[in-house]
C-alpha cells in the first residue's frame, strides 16, 4: 500500500486531504502540533487501520519509521488572525519545517507537495494572477511573516528539486472554504457566517470593493490530487476564478442565512490585497482541472455545517492559548 504523510492533518485542508487519501486506499499518517488545528476534524479517522496520527511540531526534527511515498506539507498557521498572533511559529514552519520535511523526503525518496498560497503575489499589480507573476509583497509589513515564509518555502523546495533532484510539487492555493473552517480564525467567510448566526452585523473592512475568489474545498482537493500525480514541478495556481467584491459577498451571506442584520464598515487593515483572482489556465491545460462546485452550492453546504454549532461554540472567541507554544 502506498503511504502518504500529511502535515497539518488536523486543520481545515489537511483533514479533507486525509479523507481523500484514505478514500483512495492509501496508508495515511497525519501529523500536527494542534496549534490551530482540532482533533475533532480527524476523529472519524482514528479508528481506521490505515490511519495513524503523530502529535508533532514539524519545525523540530521529523522522524517517520518505514517507507514513505508521498509527503503533503500543509502545516502552517493560515489565517491573518493566527499568523499575526503567532508570527514566529509561522516563519519557523515555513523555513525550519520545510527543511525538515525536504530532508525526510530525500531520505525516503518520497515526492513532496507543498501548500503555497496566493499570498505570494501580495497586493498584486497584475490581474488575474498567473504563476509567472512575481508578486508585490511588503516583507516587513504585518502579513510579511506569512507571505515571506511561503515564498521562502517555495524557493527551498525548488532548490531541493534542482540541486538534489527531489520530486516536488508546489500548489498556490487561493481562498478556499468549506466545513471544518474555524468560525473565529478571522477569514472572511467564517467571520460573516459566525456574525450572521450570532445575530451580529456583518463587518466589512474598507468600502467592500476589494475582491476575492472563493473555491470550495472538494474542488481544491481534486486539483491537489491531480497535481501530485502530474509531472509538473513548477508552481500551479488552484482556485476558483469566480470573483466577487467583499460587499457583494456579505450580501450573499445575508441572503443565505436570512439574517436581519446589516453590513457595518471598518477601516481596511494594512497591506490588505485589493484584488484576488487566480489565472487557472495552467491547471486547466496540465491537469485538466477546473472547479465544479458553484458558490451557491458550496456556501449552502458550509452554512449547514456551521448551523449545527452549539451556542458555546458559536461564541468561542479564542481558539487556543497560543502562549503555550514556544516562540523561541
Ligand atoms: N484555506 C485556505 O484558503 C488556504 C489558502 C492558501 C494556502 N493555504 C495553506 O494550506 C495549509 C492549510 O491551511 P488551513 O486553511 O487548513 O489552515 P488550518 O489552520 O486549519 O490548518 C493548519 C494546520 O497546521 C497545523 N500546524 C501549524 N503549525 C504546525 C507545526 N509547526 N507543526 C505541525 N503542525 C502545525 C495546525 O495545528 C493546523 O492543524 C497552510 O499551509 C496554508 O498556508 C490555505
Amino acid at each position: 500500500m502506498k503511504k502518504v504523510l500529511i502535515t497539518g492533518a488536523a486543520g481545515f485542508l489537511g483533514s479533507h486531504l486525509c479523507d481523500r487519501f484514505i478514500k483512495e486506499g492509501f496508508n495515511v499518517i497525519g501529523m500536527d502540533n494542534l496549534i490551530t488545528g482540532d482533533m475533532e476534524n480527524i476523529e472519524h479517522l482514528l479508528p481506521l487501520e490505515n490511519f495513524e496520527f503523530y502529535h508533532h511540531d514539524v519545525s523540530k526534527f521529523v522522524h517517520v519509521p518505514g517507507h514513505l511515498d508521498y509527503i503533503l506539507h500543509f502545516a502552517s498557521p493560515a489565517s491573518p488572525i493566527d499568523y499575526l498572533k503567532i508570527p514566529i511559529q509561522t516563519l519557523k514552519v515555513g523555513s525550519l519545517g520545510i527543511h525538515n520535511l525536504l530532508g525526510l523526503a530525500k531520505e525516503k525518496r518520497a515526492r513532496l507537495l507543498i501548500a503555497s498560497t496566493s499570498e505570494v503575489y501580495g497586493d498584486p499589480s497584475v490581474h488575474p494572477q498567473p504563476e509567472s507573476y512575481w508578486g508585490n509583497v511588503n516583507p516587513v509589513g504585518p502579513r510579511g511573516v506569512y507571505d515571506e515564509a511561503k515564498r521562502f518555502q517555495e524557493a527551498m523546495t525548488m532548490a531541493y528539486h534542482t540541486y538534489h533532484g527531489l520530486e516536488t510539487r508546489i500548489v498556490r492555493i487561493f481562498n478556499t472554504y468549506g466545513p471544518r473552517m474555524r468560525l473565529n480564525d478571522g477569514r472572511v467567510l467564517p467571520a460573516f457566517i459566525g456574525q450572521a448566526l450570532r445575530g451580529e452585523d456583518l463587518t466589512v473592512f474598507g468600502d467592500g470593493s476589494q475582491t476575492r475568489s472563493f473555491c470550495y474545498v472538494d474542488d481544491l482537493v481534486e486539483g491537489i490530487y491531480r497535481l501530485l500525480f502530474s509531472d509538473c514541478a513548477d508552481p500551479v495556481n488552484i482556485g476558483n476564478p469566480s470573483e466577487i467584491t467583499i460587499k457583494e459577498f456579505a450580501e450573499e451571506i445575508i441572503k443565505l442565512t436570512g439574517t436581519t442584520q446589516k453590513i457595518v464598515y471598518k477601516s481596511l487593515p494594512q497591506d490588505d490585497p485589493k484584488q484576488r483572482q487566480p489565472d487557472i489556465s495552467k491547471a486547466k491545460a496540465l491537469l485538466d482541472w477546473e472547479p465544479k462546485v458553484s458558490r451557491e452550492d458550496g456556501l449552502r453546504i458550509t452554512y449547514d455545517y456551521f448551523k449545527g454549532f452549539s451556542h458555546e461554540k458559536l461564541n468561542q472567541r479564542d481558539h487556543k492559548d497560543f502562549k503555550r507554544y514556544s516562540v523561541i
